[in-house]
């Protein structure tokens, strides 16, 4: 079921995404070789608690798991749902992606992106700038009236023009009042099943994840993890977003720079 936020509803998630774009900076701040994804959890979770919030992820339930930490940190060939370990240690060049979820009076806020650390391949600068392009490309088209698919299509569009792939059976989603609503937005066209209308009130966690070789994912044995099937690299923005008569609002920032 689709819920449409009210002008009330979006100061809400409006704040809860200032938070989250902060907790991101949070993050980004501490990004150095023999940090630990652990590291970076503890800050974000005290930042998030110290701005009256609370961790949208730290306790999420899917299916029979729950999620025990603040944010997701992906590493090079990990797409997302990474867990922030005490033993994942930062070491150049790498590529981190970032994710986290805040709940601020009522209301979630989600948002993701990818941080380089020392001389990536140029291949793999490449692929931030395909999956931010196709992130920005999708919000290009969003406005009431528009399908879901027209958001798909423009993410594989731009993946595919670069040489690069959607990840298969991962999505972006309606945010707000939960953390995952419908509508659910596919990045990659095979996994579009039912299209739908975007509508005004509207409020989206757009996240393209685009991969360096392959489309196809594997789910590690900690129940978590998604990797790309053939150890090829990942990159992942996300946008929580709000759709006005005329188009977009974003709501969460970008951290870049
Ligand atoms: N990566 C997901 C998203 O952006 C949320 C992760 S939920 C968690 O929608 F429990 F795995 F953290
Ligand atoms: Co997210
Ligand atoms: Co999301």
């Amino acid at each position: 079921m689709v819920i449409l936020k009210s002008d009330v509803d979006v100061e809400g998630v409006r704040e809860a995404a200032r938070i989250a774009s902060q907790a991101l900076r949070v993050a980004k701040d501490l990004i150095r070789e023999g940090v630990s994804a652990k590291d970076i959890d503890d800050a974000v979770r005290d930042f998030i608690i110290s701005q009256g919030a609370r961790p949208s992820f730290l306790g999420y339930e899917v299916e029979d798991k729950i999620y025990r930490y603040s944010t997701c940190v992906s590493i090079n060939n990990e797409i997302v749902h990474g867990l922030p370990l005490h033993s994942k240690v930062l070491k150049a060049p790498m590529l981190i992606k970032v994710d986290v979820g805040v709940y601020k009076d009522g209301y979630h806020a989600d948002t993701a992106w990818t941080f380089a650390l020392g001389n990536v391949p140029e291949k793999a600068r490449k692929l931030m700038m395909a999956t931010k392009e196709a992130l920005y490309r999708a919000l290009d088209v969003i406005r009431p009236g528009r399908k879901i698919s027209d958001v798909t299509f423009t993410i594989d569009r731009v993946a595919r023009r670069y040489g690069f792939y959607p990840a298969e059976n991962l999505t972006g989603h309606g945010v707000g009042l939960e953390l995952h609503e419908d509508p659910v937005i596919p990045n990659n066209p095979k996994d579009l099943d039912k299209d739908g209308r975007i509508r005004r009130g509207m409020i989206l966690a757009i996240e393209p994840m685009i991969n360096e070789s392959t489309e196809r994912i594997v789910t590690l044995h900690d129940g978590w993890t998604v990797v790309t099937a053939d150890g090829g690299w990942s990159a992942h923005y996300e946008h929580t977003i709000f759709v006005s008569a005329d188009g977009v609002e974003i709501l969460t920032e970008d951290v870049d720079g």
